[in-house]
């Protein structure tokens, strides 16, 4: 992205200090909930909320309208938030991987990611359980808890860890993913599902996983962890290897070197 298409700087360092900052609020939340209890309530048959959700977004919300009352805002819980047209536009998931965190299974996060003039900029996703901070900033680089982080350097998918994860329609949807999840686990090294998608971003980011890919994604789950993978010398792309857009809901992120490779994989009838 040209240095033009970005908010002065000055602006840039306010935009991420404020974004950490909501992001560690919330991390602070949902360990609060995780010691002393939440309601679970049922979107449907699989699909989970809790209380720590809901204040997590809260948090969230007000710490960003504080000091930026005209900014738009896309929040899981609550839908889009118009506020006066913007060139801001926030995309957060104050909890990805609830139903990891309803259960005690610790790997959740929050992810938060900022568009301006329709391109994300800004990437911060907190994992509380770790305290693992990752932030990327469109052309500066990925970092985790301060340090560069950049993807694996495996070549071929037959030695690659892989992660994937399935929809809340798994039960009722033919196009589920088994069929894909099958045709990896025979050829990858090893496929993971971690429950988590912007965590499983940040993995492929930080080299701990080669690549991810999953059908039926939400901007909030994607905008935060797809521009911390490229910032980190990733690839990411749609499963026909098109440019990737937050609002299309598929996804293939990875270290770039074994992309071609998954798309074939993703490509067999
Ligand atoms: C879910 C997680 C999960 C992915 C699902 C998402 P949520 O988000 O990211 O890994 O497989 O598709 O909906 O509901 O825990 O925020
Ligand atoms: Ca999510
Ligand atoms: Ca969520």
């Amino acid at each position: 992205m040209l240095a033009e298409q970005l908010p002065p700087l000055s602006t840039r360092e306010a935009l991420k200090t404020k974004a950490i900052e909501a992001a560690r609020l919330a991390g602070a939340i949902l360990n609060e909930h995780a010691r002393h209890g939440f309601r679970v309530e049922h979107k449907d048959a699989v699909n989970l909320v809790t209380d720590a959700d809901r204040r997590a977004e809260q948090a969230i919300v007000d710490v960003i309208k504080h000091d930026y009352p005209t900014h738009q805002i896309l929040a899981e819980e609550r839908g889009l938030l118009e506020g006066t047209p913007s060139l801001y536009k926030w995309v957060i998931d104050p909890l990805d991987g609830t139903t990891n965190f309803a259960h005690g299974y610790p790997a959740y996060c929050v992810s938060i990611g900022l568009e301006y003039q329709g391109r994300c900029i800004l990437g911060v996703v907190f994992d509380p359980t770790r305290q693992e901070l990752f932030v990327a900033e469109a052309g500066g680089g990925a970092f985790l808890n301060g340090t560069p982080i950049h993807v694996s350097h495996t070549p071929k998918l037959d030695a690659a860890l892989l992660v994937t994860g399935f929809a809340y329609d798994i039960r009722e949807s033919p196009q589920n993913n088994l069929d894909h999840f099958a045709r990896f686990a025979l050829r990858a090294q090893g496929v993971r599902r971690t429950g988590s998608a912007a965590l499983d971003l940040c993995y492929v980011s930080a080299g701990r996983f080669d690549g991810f890919w999953e059908l039926k994604l939400h901007p909030w789950d994607t905008a935060a962890g797809a521009l911390i993978v490229t910032e980190a010398g990733g690839q990411v792309t749609d499963l026909a290897g098109d440019p990737f857009s937050i609002y299309r809901k598929e996804i293939v992120a990875s270290n770039g070197l074994i992309h071609d490779e998954m798309l074939e994989v993703l490509r067999e009838p």
